[in-house]
């Protein structure tokens, strides 16, 4: 007899922590490896952040807020979707902090999908959104995300898959693992479609800051939180992926439920996060444009260097900091190529089949690591591929 739930034979798990794991085991026994396995910018949080959580655990801000976190922070939150977006969202309402965007994500399908009910999920994606769909019951139906589309999730992909059954769209944009950015017209397609159909849209936007050829769209531009929960977050924009912290907003009636649900998990973000926070949203804008000007020059070289593989064909990724190369001209498992280029060639990346099965003859590069890093890991998978 197992202590173990059944439904934990329904939750999936993140690969790249694995591998991750892997390459810090060869590295323990003295193996050299570049990381460009694990989605996490390699620089340090901005010192003013640091400086304000700092400050607040000084100032006493150790104890517990309430679940619907610091109104302060609801509200930093609130102007900030103003700002860029020209969007009114509720800070006593509309608007929930949690300890990173995965809890949001995690929170938002667990507070409205019931047994048997469909989630469009984009294939490939990042796990999680099927994991949590599968755990709480629900039935995942993929739209494939296409490399001659450069894998932009279109509206005609995810109207045919529409059926009465439907409860949620899932999108995420910019992309992770693709690097892609959804077009501004099947973002509103996709609302309008959401609106007449009595469909809920889960709209993951951490990396809403990281793009890099125009700005980004958000899904709350289109009209609101009528249909969309906006996920997005403090770990990639701000590099604090560490001090777990990242927000939901959408209609009051699935926050309040989302409230009920922190307050039987986590009851709130550590407070003088919440405080570093707000420093985040309200501070300077320029260490977050430094960072973006560094993705962008990294993304030049490794599309570069990847380009020079005879055998990979690439999509120059539009934001995130992913690239998502083809490798099926190598005819291998995705997954087996992974694996000796971690034991062979000291590089750590991610399989395609990572992010869902049309993932298969692709692999993930993440380049949130330096440019001599990058360009030492991409010479070392073009030497391994010209030796084999
Ligand atoms: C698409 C996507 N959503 C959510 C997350 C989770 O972010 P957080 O650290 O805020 O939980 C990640 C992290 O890799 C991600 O890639």
């Amino acid at each position: 007899m197992s202590w173990i739930a059944k439904r934990m034979n329904r939750i999936g798990t993140e690969s790249a922590f694995e591998i991750l794991a892997m390459a810090r085991e060869l590295e323990r026994r003295g193996k050299k490896i570049i990381h460009l396995e694990v989605g996490e910018p390699d620089f340090d949080t901005p010192q003013h952040i640091v400086e304000a959580g700092v400050r607040a655990l000084r100032e006493g801000y150790t104890h517990y807020t309430t679940a619907r976190g610091l109104y302060e922070l609801r509200g930093a939150i609130a102007n900030r979707i103003k700002e860029r977006y020209g969007v009114d969202v509720s800070p006593d309402w509309e608007v929930i902090p949690m300890p990173g965007a995965k809890p949001c994500l995690f929170a938002a399908i667990m507070v409205t999908i019931n047994e048997g009910e469909e989630v469009i999920i984009p294939n490939p994606a990042y796990p999680v959104y099927r994991s949590v769909v599968e755990f709480v019951g629900g039935k995942v139906v993929d739209v494939e995300l296409k490399e001659e589309n450069k894998f932009r999730m279109t509206y005609e992909d995810v109207e045919r898959k529409i059926t009465e059954r439907t409860k949620m769209i899932v999108v995420n944009t910019p992309h992770n693992p693709c690097g892609s950015v959804m077009d501004e017209r099947d973002i509103k397609a996709l609302v309008e479609l959401a609106e007449r159909k009595n469909i809920l849209i889960l709209s993951d936007e951490i990396y809403s800051e990281i793009t890099y050829d125009k700005n980004h769209y958000s899904f709350l531009q289109v009209d609101g939180i009528e249909n969309v929960i906006m996920v997005d977050g403090f770990s990639k924009t701000y590099a604090m992926t560490g001090w777990r912290l990242g927000y939901a907003v959408g209609p009051r009636e699935v926050i309040d439920k989302m409230v009920k649900l922190q307050i039987n998990m986590t009851t709130c973000p550590a407070a003088f996060v919440q405080k570093a926070g707000i420093a985040a949203l309200n501070g300077p804008k320029e260490p977050i444009n430094k960072m973006v000007d560094e993705y962008r020059s990294r993304r030049e070289v490794v599309y570069k260097k990847l380009r020079e593989i005879e055998e990979f064909s690439v999509v120059k990724p539009e934001g995130a900091f992913y690239i998502f190369p083809n490798v099926k001209k190598l005819g291998v498992d995705s997954k087996e190529l992974v694996m000796k280029l971690l034991k062979e060639a000291g590089v750590a990346l991610l399989h395609g089949t990572a992010f869902g099965k049309k993932g298969e003859g692709y692999i993930r590069i993440s380049y949130a690591n330096s440019i001599s890093n990058l360009e030492k890991g991409i010479s070392r998978i073009k030497k391994f591929i010209e030796k084999v």
